[in-house]
């Protein structure tokens, strides 16, 4: 078989950790896919940044949409970030082109995720996400693939790196909120904007995209409660502790008679629990399925190896010739659903509501 090319715009944690495995593990993947997989050219914004890794041996482009439109370019990896701009803007010229995309952006598809869909449906084209929800866990593939005989009756879990990272930093070291963001980035976990990251945003867009594969519902972001962790503070941390519990930034969408369920809020678990023990970038997503019961994945949400991980999987069912529709099931059957307002005592998570007063708990 021809060996598969790739184009990559986007060079930065997670783009450099793509190429890293690509370079390292050339032959392991051909042998796991029975093709070669190549990368043909690259995009990022400043050409002479130093990223580590030789870029001698790909072509450059300015222009990721000039990139995804390349005659050379079979799968357009698209690991810029942003919902709109040029993400958006290559990723339709590279389905008009004829090419399969493989994204990270949960921030483009929780939004545009619909249109996308069917343009690429349109085209004969498949769009691969599984980056895009929690990290290195494969919950998507889990979804589509491993649970395709079940009616999923509840998604839950914990999906943010950065959240997850700050509120375990804060209650081990007491460190604040700027020292925490700093050793995130160092991390590789911060989005560009980070404010995506402390305000529940990119948790709710993992969500909302689970939700949608889950539930065979159109995604439904703008329909979900949600609440950050801004306002937690040291003292809210400490309380929660005294209590035997950890606050946590924690999601819950469930299907119900009233409509979809889509909740990401700070909830108190009990410490002892397995959500209680996740510790720094860790997820954890759970899955409830009416055949197999309760399935717990645990396992890096962020950063270069763990994300890298998963755009991998996604090219490789692409270079097997897997041709999966975007959700799941074809776009034109995802079921536009009505919001509900979460009304659910979850078994044993307690909501804290904090509303507009910060260090609430401890008072
Ligand atoms: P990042 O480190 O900020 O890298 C972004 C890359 O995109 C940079 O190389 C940047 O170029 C390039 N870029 C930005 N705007 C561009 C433009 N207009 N034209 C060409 N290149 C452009 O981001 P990241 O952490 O790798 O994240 C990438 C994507 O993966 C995002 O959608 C993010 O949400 C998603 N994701 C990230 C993680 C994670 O742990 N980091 C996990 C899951 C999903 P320069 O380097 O030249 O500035
Ligand atoms: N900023 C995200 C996080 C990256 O902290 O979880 C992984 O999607």
């Amino acid at each position: 078989p021809q060996p598969l090319r790739l184009g990559i715009a986007g060079l930065g944690t997670v783009g450099i950790g793509v190429l890293k495995i690509l370079r390292k593990e050339a032959a392991m993947l051909t042998a796991r896919t029975g093709r070669e997989i190549t990368v043909t050219a690259v995009s990022a914004r400043n050409r002479s940044k130093d990223r580590g890794v030789s870029l001698d041996d790909y072509a450059w482009e300015d222009d990721p949409v000039a990139l995804a439109q390349r005659d050379d370019v079979d799968i357009f990896v698209e690991l810029m970030g942003g919902s709109d701009g040029p993400a958006k803007a290559a990723t339709e010229a590279a389905l008009a082109a004829g090419k399969d995309v493989v994204t990270a952006n949960k921030a483009m598809l929780a939004i545009h995720g619909q249109e996308l869909a069917e343009t690429a449906e349109a085209a004969g084209r498949v769009i691969r996400f599984e980056a895009a929800v929690a990290g290195g866990i494969p919950v998507v593939k889990a979804l589509t693939e491993g649970l395709a005989g079940n009616n999923i009756t509840r998604v839950m879990g914990v999906m943010n790196g950065t959240c997850n990272y700050i509120l375990t930093r804060m209650e081990a070291t007491g460190s604040g909120y700027n020292t925490l963001f700093e050793e995130a980035n160092k991390l590789g976990y911060l989005e560009a904007d980070p404010n995506l990251d402390v305000g529940g945003i990119d948790a709710g867009h993992k969500l909302a995209l689970l939700a949608s594969v889950a539930f065979g519902t159109r995604v439904a972001f703008d329909k979900m409660e949600l609440e950050g962790i801004q306002r937690i503070t040291l003292d809210d941390i400490r309380a929660a502790a005294d209590m035997g519990f950890k606050i946590k930034l924690l999601g819950v969408s469930q299907m119900t008679g009233r409509g979809l369920e889509q909740r990401m809020a700070p909830c108190l678990v009990p410490a002892s629990s397995p959500l209680g023990q996740l510790d720094g970038g860790t997820n954890m997503v759970v899955l409830e399925g009416d055949a197999v019961g309760q399935i717990v994945l645990r396992g890096a949400g962020a950063g270069e190896g763990p994300t890298a991980s998963a755009v991998l999987s996604d090219i490789c069912d692409v270079a097997r010739g897997f041709r999966l529709p975007v959700f799941g099931q074809p776009a034109g059957t995802l079921r536009e659903v009505d919001g509900a307002q979460s009304n659910t005592p979850a078994p044993y998570y307690l909501r804290l509501t904090l509303q507009d007063k910060p260090g609430a708990l401890a008072k």
